[in-house]
């Protein structure tokens, strides 16, 4: 990646967010609706690299393969919600670094909107997070949520069949985390989980917590990475984009769109060509992924890209968007209001954060454009003024670290990996003493 085709990778953002009008153009063609929401994945999941290279359709590692290939243990758990959504939990129970072979206490890791659980172990031991822990001697359980990747799947219902699609955050936090989070107590029998969610895995948090405090008793930490509960002022360029939400919102009406950016053979291969290094294209990529989570051309590793493409974006439901759309124009933290588009008076239940009482760190970036804390917006202090159990509140060390840098930062594990496993051993180390004496 040259320093030039790093500047024009920004120039292009300044200009694609001048042109949010683009999704009223004809340049969205059917074509490209197919490409970029297909109803169909086609991805072939395998579990060995020498599987991924064989045959013409697109193979890709699932959670097991990307996690075995480095000699650490994986498990696959299937679950069904009480509304009927099967759900793949995945685990990591074990590290051949590690000396704590019993009594490992259960830490729970939760992505965000398009992650799946693959973003936790993507670059490997020694850099990801999820095996950071496992080396420390934890049991890594990593949830995956309703829509997504591994989760297109129900008891009676097709992903082709609208009413799939219809859930919000607020499903995914009633129904699937507690659901998830009661397996992996039942199934190891403890009485409480760490729990580490990014940017929607915390709002997730947020929704069971307030809503069945009783679930407050079962997070014995709850580290939140980009923390996104309220929004009360926007960066210049996200307010431009939600300005236009009717249209938005009209194009995925018309086209029948109900999931976003789902992980498909069509994007995997498309991102692949145009992210690689040398290539012409690859400023558009990194123009799109800084415009939505911040611009840090320092921590982003461009040789990557190829890869993280092939495990995102992973899909979420349109209404997904539509409800974090509401936080917005509202400046509130409510249920979704299947009215409100239509009478712009939103009535729907407020979630009660003073509900919540699990002791929780949020730490933010200040590169982030979504959870974010510059001059103009005080999200996350005032999600911070909100909460009552707040015992750590933290910017990562390193000012433009961004929304994506909580996985893919180049030095993401000294700027906060590192960091994160010092407060949970802090935590467990203070608890114990308060037992003690
Ligand atoms: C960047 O990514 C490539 C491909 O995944 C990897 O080989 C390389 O070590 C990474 N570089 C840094 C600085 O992390
Ligand atoms: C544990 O408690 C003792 C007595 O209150 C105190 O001196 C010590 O610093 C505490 N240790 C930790 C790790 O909190």
């Amino acid at each position: 990646m040259t320093r030039i085709n790093m500047k024009f990778a920004i120039m292009l953002i300044i200009m694609l967010s001048n042109n949010v009008e683009l999704f009223e153009t004809q340049l969205f063609s059917q074509a490209l609706v197919n490409l970029w929401f297909p109803k169909e994945p086609n991805i072939v999941r395998v579990r060995t690299l020498d599987e991924v290279a064989i045959g013409k359709s697109v193979r890709i590692l699932d959670f097991i393969g990307l996690v075995t290939r480095h000699g650490y243990p994986a498990e696959e758990h299937i679950i069904t919600t009480k509304d009927g959504y099967n759900l793949k939990l995945h685990r990591i129970p074990d590290s051949p670094l590690s000396i704590n072979k019993d009594n490992k206490k259960p830490i729970f890791l939760q992505h965000g909107v398009l992650g799946s659980s693959d973003l936790w172990v993507l670059f490997g031991p020694g850099k990801d997070l999820a095996f950071l822990l496992a080396d420390q001697g934890y049991d890594v359980w990593l949830g995956n949520v309703r829509g997504n990747t591994y989760c297109r799947s129900h008891v009676k219902m097709s992903p082709q069949n609208a009413d799939f699609w219809q859930y919000s955050y607020h499903e995914i936090g009633t129904i699937d985390l507690p659901n998830m989070i009661d397996y992996v107590l039942d199934y190891t029998g403890k009485k409480f989980l760490h729990y580490i969610g990014h940017s929607m895995g915390t709002t997730l948090l947020f929704v069971l917590l307030s809503t069945r405090p009783d679930y407050n008793a079962k997070i014995r930490l709850g580290i939140c990475f980009a923390p996104v509960a309220l929004f009360n002022e926007l960066s210049p360029l996200f307010q431009q984009a939600i300005n236009n939400y009717q249209n938005i919102m009209k194009f995925f009406n018309d086209n029948e769109v109900n999931e976003l950016f789902p992980l498909s053979s069509t994007n995997i291969a498309s991102n692949k060509i145009l992210c690689a290094d040398n290539t012409k294209t690859q400023p558009f990529c990194i123009a799109v992924l800084f415009l939505f989570a911040g611009s840090d051309p320092i921590q982003m590793n461009t040789t990557a890209l190829p890869g993280i493409f092939g495990h995102y974006p992973a899909g979420i439901s349109v209404l997904t968007l539509y409800h974090y759309i509401q936080n917005i124009l509202t400046h509130d933290f409510r249920h979704y209001d299947y009215g409100y588009f239509i009478h712009n008076d939103i009535v729907s239940e407020r979630y009660e954060l003073e509900k919540i009482t699990a002791p929780l760190a949020l730490i933010y970036g200040a590169g982030d454009v979504i959870a974010s804390r510059s001059v103009k917006t005080f999200n996350v202090l005032e999600l911070h003024k909100r909460l009552s159990n707040v015992i750590l509140f933290e910017e990562v060390p390193y000012k433009r670290f961004n929304h994506l840098d909580f996985f893919t930062g180049i030095d993401a594990k000294s700027l906060l990996f590192d960091h994160v496993i010092e407060i949970i051993e802090k935590f467990e180390a203070k608890q114990l003493n308060r037992s003690l004496f």
